[in-house]
């Protein structure tokens, strides 16, 4: 039976474990409630993309917004390979675990995704633009790094009491790595 979900707030443990594979040797069931789940919490909130783990999955998947992102279709990224490549571009990112903070990440412009569909069915992808960015901050979840870390160090001291009342108004502890 499905469970409802809500998205997990920065300062929760899900958030920075590295998440293991996702096995679909059992079939799609599993990954299609939770994608599922996943889309509801994306479309509440209305986000561009999210990853398992803000659902509270440590599994490697995410999902991104196809009808605002060219992404050639794809919604479902499972178990991805990502290589970027091209100019670092700073550009403003915002997450849905660390509501109501945008600030300018550095990453290179484009890059290379080999993943699974929802249908277990392996594509590759050359991804550029916005498409190129959220796919890297949403493979980072996969490895429990947040845009934050991404951060100077001199921003992210600033950012830390914020951060640490984000983490106390969700119940949670502070987030250590911030
Ligand atoms: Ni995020």
């Amino acid at each position: 039976m499905s469970r409802s979900r809500c998205i997990e707030i920065i300062g929760s443990p899900v958030l920075r474990r590295v998440s293991q594979p996702f096995d679909l040797s059992v079939g799609t069931g599993p990954l299609l409630e939770l994608v599922g789940e996943m889309e509801r919490l994306m479309a509440s909130e209305r986000g561009l993309g999210l990853a398992a783990p803000q659902a509270g999955e440590n599994v490697r998947v995410f999902i991104l917004d196809s009808s605002s992102l060219d992404t050639s279709g794809h919604r479902v990224f499972v178990n991805p390979a990502i290589e970027p490549y091209g100019p670092v571009c700073r550009i403003e990112e915002g997450c849905l675990s660390i509501p109501g903070l945008y600030e300018e990440v550095r990453r290179p412009s484009n890059c290379r995704l080999s993943a699974m569909d929802e249908r277990g069915i392996r594509f590759e992808l050359d991804l550029g633009g916005m498409a190129a960015r959220a796919a890297q901050h949403e493979n980072d979840h996969l490895d429990g790094i947040l845009f934050v870390d991404r951060l100077g160090s001199l921003r992210r001291r600033l950012l830390r009491r914020r951060l640490e009342a984000m983490a106390e108004t969700a119940g949670n502890e502070p987030d250590r790595r911030v």
